[in-house]
């Protein structure tokens, strides 16, 4: 049976950049590798709208959280992190472990923070260093307002505001300078259309300062010697050659098609499917839904998890059901990198076979 990969990621890879990736390998102290790196340098810069400079880690993106952690703090540190599901959880976790003084700001799954919370927390709390969010929080499909996020940090100068666009970058228009975003953070394995194993990370001069200060502990994770070695188009270990390889020829793909066109079909792919799913009589999740992923409640007696395993046992798709508690209740369609409104048609298609098959019958 034909497989379709339609999950809130790892996403598709098209065949180019597989064919790219299976080359090979070729040594990274060399030319060769640092003219790839310099060009895939320069392409992130484009794509993260920033004119600061993208670095990498051989890490999955709970790397570059990490990493984003350990760079621009020190024990003790007063942040803010949006708990909007579970990867601000993850984020929040991460802090805790390695000693800051987190202040969660809980926001009910399936909501969006609202920006009035975090004005109020911060005229509350004296000193806060950072405020952590994702753009996209993928366990619940919302999408976060970080623009105003980032023009309300721009005013704390000794407030970093740093971002999870993982599942953001590449799909939606996000000016991290035009914005004041000091860190965000990527992923290889959504819409950059690569397996897992790569992260990015753009590092602003507010942040560069606040690196420069910060005593947690670190090792493969220093933000300053990478970017040390990243002016020489180099790494500090030995980098992820293939996935930056095959980097290379994503990035190529995406300027092909053009950056906002890029933007304009993810939103019509979302469109598309929001609509579909609405159509066959359920409800989103989300209450501001990305462009990335759509959250869908699972209909009355149907246990989302049976609708995941049922479309990929009989029709062969992948889709990912809800975590936590909202285990059973909501599934996730993935419709984000190398996605068509063709692979969006067949996926509520596969869908609409699926909950006929469960018995749903749609209300009137
Ligand atoms: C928004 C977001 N943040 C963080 C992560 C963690 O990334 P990884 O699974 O590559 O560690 C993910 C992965 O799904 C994500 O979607």
């Amino acid at each position: 049976m034909k497989k379709y990969l339609m999950a809130p990621g790892p996403s598709q890879i098209p065949e180019q950049v597989l064919l790219e990736m299976a080359k090979p390998i070729i040594h990274h102290r060399t030319k060769e590798f640092e003219a790839v790196l310099e060009k895939v340098k320069k392409q992130l810069q484009f794509v993260f709208q920033t004119k600061n400079d993208v670095l990498l880690h051989a890490s999955v993106g709970s790397g570059a959280m990490e990493s984003s952690v350990v760079n621009f703090f020190s024990k003790g540190d007063k942040v803010i992190v949006v708990r909007s599901g579970k990867f601000g959880e993850r984020w929040s976790e991460q802090a805790k472990i390695y000693g800051l003084e987190v202040i969660n700001l809980d926001v009910e799954w399936g909501n969006s923070v609202d920006i009035n919370d975090v004005k109020k927390l911060l005229e509350k709390e004296k000193n806060v260093k950072g405020i952590f969010t994702q753009i996209c929080e993928t366990s619940t499909g919302v999408h976060h307002d970080v623009k105003a996020l980032g023009e309300l940090i721009k005013k704390h100068p000794q407030t970093l505001m740093l971002v999870d666009g993982i599942t953001a970058i590449g799909v939606s228009n996000i000016k991290t300078d035009d914005w004041g975003l000091d860190v965000v953070i990527s992923g290889s394995q959504k819409a950059f259309m690569l397996p897992p194993g790569l992260s990015m990370m753009s590092v602003s001069t507010k942040a560069l300062k606040f690196a420069e200060q910060s005593t947690l502990p670190k090792y493969y994770f220093n933000v300053l010697k990478e970017l040390e070695m990243l002016a020489k188009n180099q790494t500090h270990f030995t980098p992820a050659i293939s996935l930056i390889q095959g980097l290379s020829v994503s990035l190529d793909m995406i300027f092909e098609e053009g950056l906002e066109n890029v933007f304009d079909r993810h939103e019509k792919l979302a469109q598309a499917t929001r609509e579909g799913v609405k159509a066959l009589g359920l409800k989103l999740f989300a209450q501001n839904p990305s462009n990335s992923i759509t959250a869908v409640y699972a209909p009355q007696g149907i246990d989302g998890e049976k609708i995941v395993e049922h479309m990929f046992k009989k029709y062969g798709f992948t889709i990912i059901g809800g975590q936590d508690h909202v285990k059973g209740k909501i599934f996730r369609l993935g419709h984000m990198g190398y996605c068509s409104i063709f692979d969006v048609v067949s996926m509520l298609k596969a869908l609409e076979f699926t909950l006929k098959d469960l018995g749903y019958k749609k209300e009137n």
